[in-house]
């Protein structure tokens, strides 16, 4: 039968994705990609779950399993799944090799890249290897885990948005479905409007460090431009969602979550909470960018709303904040 293109590239993907998935069940798979998802405590429905799987540490056991079974280099090529070398002679080999494998999905489910990370702390080598941007798969798009979040997503009327793929799968674990990963890229307009096909609310859980907090507050601002409300939890320095979960056990995890979120308004004032205490430039620079964040609240009255509550909190008159903030909805126009 005749295919197009596209179609050819999803189905060498789900190849891969069984292939890799195929791999965890080999002596190598046990002893290397099994034993690392379980040292980091993931049970084998979450495995089954998501497709994770390993990639073989050899040159070409993909492209060769792939070839037997009739897809052709250059859609392997196009898919992402190997790369070329030119030169004498040309050399053609697999992109995942020894790495644990991460399947990212579509919202329909159908395997369209791979995350794929090393077992050891080799700084030399980088954590992870992605799949590049292919005709399938736009990773500006994309949010993973939203295949097996969207339900939970509509369901609970809200998603929590962490940074990794190991994030989605320990809040899984803990039984909080309704959550997907921007993968470390920066938030995208695309990926908050993927979000809001199912909820108007997103709660921010970005890792407890300083490229954590500046992502929030960058990811706030963009999810309050794109016309959704917006919360923060801050974890402790040094942990992240998947951390944090593992170390403090899923209802002591889900209290946290409970307790400390917080609006946006509330997680800046939190931000500078120390440093305003002594400092009035400080406390001016918080005012301005509690400003710039309500400026980007496309709906006048839910502005006027978090306006009133911005002046109770920063303690400061609600008529100064509405000027400013009008002043700069009119340099924006
Ligand atoms: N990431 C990436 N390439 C890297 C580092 C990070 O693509 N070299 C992406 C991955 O999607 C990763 C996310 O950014 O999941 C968050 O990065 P980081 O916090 O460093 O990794 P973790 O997900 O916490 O991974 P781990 O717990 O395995 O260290
Ligand atoms: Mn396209
Ligand atoms: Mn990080
Ligand atoms: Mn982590
Ligand atoms: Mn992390």
């Amino acid at each position: 039968q005749a295919y197009n293109e596209r179609e050819s590239l999803y189905i060498a993907l789900g190849y891969a994705k069984d292939f890799f998935v195929k791999n965890l069940e080999t002596e190598e798979g046990k002893a290397i990609g099994l034993s690392y998802f379980k040292e980091r405590g993931l049970r084998p429905e979450t495995i089954q779950k998501f497709d994770l799987g390993y990639a073989l540490d050899k040159w070409d056991s993909l492209l060769q399993a792939a070839k037997q079974s009739g897809h052709s280099e250059e859609i392997l090529l196009k898919a992402g799944l190997v790369l070329q070398k030119e030169g004498e002679p040309e050399r053609i080999y697999d992109r995942f090799r020894g790495r644990v494998t991460f399947t990212i999905h579509n919202l329909g489910g159908k395997p369209i890249g791979f995350g794929a990370r090393i077992l050891t702390n080799d700084k030399k080598q980088p954590k992870y290897i992605n799949s590049p941007e292919t005709e399938v798969y736009h990773k500006s798009d994309v949010l993973y885990g939203i295949f097996q979040a969207k339900k939970s997503i509509r369901e609970k009327d809200n998603c929590y948005l962490v940074e990794g793929y190991t994030d989605v799968l320990s809040l899984h674990q803990a039984g909080i479905e309704n959550v997907v990963a921007s993968s470390g890229t920066s938030l995208t307009e695309n990926q908050i409007k993927l979000i809001k096909r199912f909820t108007d609310n997103i709660t921010v859980l970005y890792d407890g460090d300083a490229a954590g907090i500046k992502a929030s507050l960058r990811g706030i601002d963009m999810i309050l431009e794109g016309g959704l409300s917006v919360k923060a939890v801050v974890f402790p320095n040094g942990e992240d969602p998947d951390s944090y979960a593992r170390k403090v056990g899923p209802s002591a995890f889900s209290e946290y979550l409970r307790t400390k979120a917080q609006d946006f308004i509330a997680f800046q004032i939190g931000l500078y909470k120390e440093e305003i205490a002594e400092d009035p430039i400080k406390r001016a620079e918080l005012v301005r960018h509690v400003i710039g964040s309500l400026s980007k609240i496309p709906d006048p009255i839910n502005r006027t709303v978090f306006v009133s509550q911005s002046a109770k909190l920063l303690e400061i008159e609600e008529a100064v904040i509405q000027t400013e903030v009008n002043k700069i909805l009119l340099k924006g126009e």
